[in-house]
């Protein structure tokens, strides 16, 4: 979508989706996902765009080919399911195979070099994403690196990078963790460590886990790809999000409470995204244990989210919660601080 905008301000873009209501949205240029710069670009400026279902339309006449359809981890194979990808790639050279393909979709390492001898494709490349959720316009516009790649470099800087986020943002929770356990200041601990400028004081706020579409996933994928390489840290990265949920939801439960409230289902303030966050893992401790929970989440439409109620009114959310669950704090629940359980820290993402 934000590759699409982007381009479309000097180029002629189709995007195509399999989703209808996104297709209709994007014709009526409205931004189906929240983010800020986004929603300007569509509404303010001049774009060559059009969205369409009809893939082998738009794929026939375009010189190159941009894809970014979703690769989620499976458990069962415990690799990335890349079928969404591999079934853009053959609709492409079924009617257009002198495009240029590039895939911005986060892929395992060797899926290009694999994919060019198999089918036979050398239009095929890779060019990695690197964007924090709710800013993509904007990282795109202002990118820290680009890459591009058919060798498998790209695909591992990839995967490296989003694994050493994981690493840090897992690093700071474990600390925040034994801060917890021995009744000490973790905030005092974290700004005393990033003083010194290899560490450095950002990123460094803790959460519930390492969540969001992509780290959890991602970790898991470089994991599967360090099958025949020795390696101690990559699996201690990925095994860290399950001890950390596992001690806070225990600090939960030891206050006893009849029901626990979930404020946010969001990773970050300022998202509309809950893919994979890391308070869903918290909820899923707490309601296996048998007490009730409720969530608030304004962004969902139903009224149940896997068998708990969703209550639209915040006064009343407030009122029948006796424990507040928080990855991050909000003015707009600050009255009940008393009720509040949260490691945000610094206010920060
Ligand atoms: N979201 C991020 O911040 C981010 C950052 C870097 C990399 N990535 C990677 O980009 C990829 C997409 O992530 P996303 O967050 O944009 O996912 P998304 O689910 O928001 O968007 C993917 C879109 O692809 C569409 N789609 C699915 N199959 C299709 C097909 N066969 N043909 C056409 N459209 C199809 C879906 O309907 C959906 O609208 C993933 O591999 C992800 O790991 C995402």
């Amino acid at each position: 979508m934000k590759i699409a905008v982007l381009l479309a301000q000097n180029h002629q873009v189709t995007a195509v989706d399999v989703a209808k209501e996104r297709v209709d949205m994007i014709n009526a240029l409205k931004c189906p996902i929240v983010d800020a710069e986004l929603e300007t670009f569509l509404s303010d400026k001049p774009l060559k765009l059009r969205a369409t279902l009809d893939a082998e339309a738009a794929y026939s006449d375009a010189e190159f080919v941009i894809i970014a359809t979703p690769t989620d981890y499976d458990t069962d194979t415990n690799y990335f399911d890349t079928s969404s990808v591999e079934a853009v790639i053959d609709q492409v050279s079924a009617v257009n195979p002198a495009a240029t393909i590039v895939i911005k979709s986060t892929i395992p390492v060797g899926f290009v070099q694999r994919l060019r001898a198999e089918r036979g494709i050398n239009t095929l490349m890779f060019s990695p994403e690197f964007l924090r959720e709710g800013q993509a316009l904007y990282d795109n516009l202002h990118p820290s690196r680009i890459i591009v790649g058919s060798q498998s470099e790209a695909e591992a800087i990839k995967l490296f990078a989003n694994t050493y986020l994981a690493m840090r943002v897992a690093f700071f929770n474990e600390l925040d963790s034994y801060a917890m356990a021995g009744g000490m200041e973790a905030r005092q601990i974290i700004a005393g460590t990033g003083h010194d400028p290899r560490i450095g004081n950002h990123y460094n706020n803790p959460f519930f886990g390492y969540g969001g579409y992509c780290l959890p996933k991602d970790t898991k994928q470089l994991l599967a790809n360090y099958s025949e390489v020795p390696q101690n840290l990559i699996r201690a990265i990925v095994d860290a999000n399950h001890t950390r949920k596992d001690f806070l939801a225990d600090q939960i439960i030891a206050k006893a409470p009849n029901v626990v409230g979930i404020y946010r289902l969001v990773m970050k303030a300022g998202s509309d995204n809950f893919r994979r966050s890391s308070i869903q893992g918290i909820m899923k401790r707490i309601k296996a244990k048998g007490i009730k929970v409720v969530v608030f989440e304004p962004v969902l439409q139903q009224d149940d989210f896997f068998g708990s109620a969703v209550v639209r009114d915040l006064e009343t959310f407030k009122q029948v919660s006796d424990v507040i669950v928080a990855n991050r704090l909000t003015d707009e629940i600050r009255d009940v601080e008393s009720k509040i359980f949260t490691r945000d820290l610094s206010g920060t993402d």
